[in-house]
């Protein structure tokens, strides 16, 4: 006679906010039915409109619809689940769940970025979970994959797509329009917020970059140590100057451990036509790990949206019902001064009011800083008051060619500031 097959456990989840993510996942949690799991509560300001607006779905009507983390806190939820975003209350209602006893997922870039360095502590000394495998590239399970799946390798280089509304905006002035127009159209369609700073200047990417930092090379860079640069500046003849060189560009977040130091950076850089990167469509993500064993390895797909973004973190809370015991932590990060000053191939866009000897100019700067020119690239069919033409140099270190731009940013003759773009060798 065989033994009968116990019941498994149910574990109980809280939602902590009902916008787009926790919508989401209280919807895939429902449709699909994982048999370990039950949607006990939702915890949203205002919660009659949400509750109003879920009526028509799937939602079993058990959930307890509230306005008060206490009561969540209070509850036998065992995993509180935090979609609400931002630092406050998010990261008091985290460190309380976890100090009741309860596992966290968060799909908070932001919370993580800013206060990574105490939570994940915090939650490994009372011996919960916190997760946060959707805080960076949504759907695409990178977290897992450098934490997991890479874990027998030495990953020194991380580098990707991280912000789809740069992609967007990007690829949208690839096609002639400028960066105002891209912008305008971004948002239009819902790619950007109102107030795009946060996308186009860098520091959405610089966070998750922080996070990836420190998951995959064990880097306790903080988010606003990152040097960003904005895409603003970028205009439609860079891209045809970038064809001349057989790239496009790209908002590329890039984080190297070199020797003692870490090497981190958001910014637009040429991308040759040859990389996946260049490759990467709309709002799409895309990160490559280099590792010293396993070479590089890629992770791409859905970058945000509350659907992918459900699914990261379900997945997530599928995990801890696997492995309710956290494993006994590794070492902590190391932590490392973080800079920018990569060293590679730059071209150097300058636009001019045009008269004889620039280049000697230019050049005679570049030269006095030990930076050699690789070629001159100058297409026709521009104004001879606002020319602009580019400049690539032979590899050389970024600090070294800003303190060149600097000086060349003073000729008489130029009329904007001079932009860096380095080239990626992938
Ligand atoms: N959207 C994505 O594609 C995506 C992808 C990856 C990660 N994430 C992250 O996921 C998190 C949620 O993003 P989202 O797009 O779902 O944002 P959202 O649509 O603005 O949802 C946030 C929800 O939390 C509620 N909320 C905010 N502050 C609250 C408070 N103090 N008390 C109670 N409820 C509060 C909001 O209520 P109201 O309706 O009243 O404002 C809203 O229902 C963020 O950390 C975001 O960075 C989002």
């Amino acid at each position: 006679m065989s033994a009968a097959t116990p019941n498994p456990r149910i574990h109980k989840v809280a939602l902590l906010g009902f916008g787009s993510v926790g919508s989401s996942v209280a919807r895939v949690l429902c449709d699909s039915h994982p048999a370990a799991l039950e949607l006990t509560h939702v915890c949203n300001r205002n919660v009659a409109r949400k509750q109003a607006a879920a009526a028509s779905g799937c939602l079993p009507s058990s959930i307890r619809w509230t306005e008060d983390f206490e009561e969540v806190l209070a509850s036998d939820a065992d995993i509180v689940v935090e979609v609400i975003g931002g630092l406050a209350p998010a990261e008091d209602w985290v460190r309380r769940s976890l100090a009741g006893g309860k596992s966290v997922v968060t799909a908070n870039k932001q919370l993580i970025a800013r206060r990574g360095d105490v939570l994940i502590p915090l939650a490994h000394e009372l011996g919960r979970h916190l997760l946060f495998g959707a805080a960076v590239a949504g759907g695409i399970p990178v977290i897992s994959g450098l934490q997991q799946g890479l874990a027998g390798d030495e990953l020194f280089k991380i580098h990707g797509i991280l912000n789809g509304t740069c992609n967007f905006i990007l690829s949208h002035i690839e096609q002639g329009a400028s960066f105002a127009e891209s912008l305008a159209e971004a948002q239009r369609l819902g790619y950007a917020e109102h107030d795009p700073t946060d996308d186009v200047d860098g520091y959405d990417a610089a966070a998750k970059l922080a996070i990836l930092a420190r998951v995959g090379l064990r880097s306790a860079v903080k988010f606003d140590e990152i040097a960003c640069r904005s895409i603003r500046p970028i205009q439609a003849f860079d891209f045809e100057y970038a064809r001349e060189m057989g790239c496009t560009i790209r908002q590329i977040s890039r984080a190297e451990r070199l020797g003692d130091a870490l090497l981190a950076g958001v910014q637009p850089a040429l991308v040759p036509l040859s990389s996946p990167l260049a490759q990467l469509e709309g709002g799409q993500n895309m990160v490559m790990a280099t590792g010293r064993y396993g070479g590089d390895t890629v992770f791409a797909g859905h970058g945000a949206g509350g659907n992918p973004t459900a699914v990261a973190i379900l997945s997530d809370v599928l995990a801890i019902v696997a492995n309710p015991v956290p494993a006994v932590p590794g070492a902590p990060p190391v932590l490392r001064p973080a800079n920018a000053n990569f060293t590679s191939r730059y071209a150097i866009r300058l636009i001019v009011d045009d008269q004889p000897g620039i280049i000697v100019e230019v050049a005679s700067i570049l030269a006095r800083h030990g930076i050699s020119i690789d070629a001159i690239l100058q297409k026709p069919g521009f104004s001879k008051a606002e020319l602009p033409f580019m400049i690539t140099l032979e590899p050389c270190a970024h600090s070294l060619m800003e303190t060149a731009l600097a000086e060349i940013n003073k000729l008489s003759f130029v009329t904007q500031p001079a932009l860096s773009l380095p080239l990626l060798e992938v």
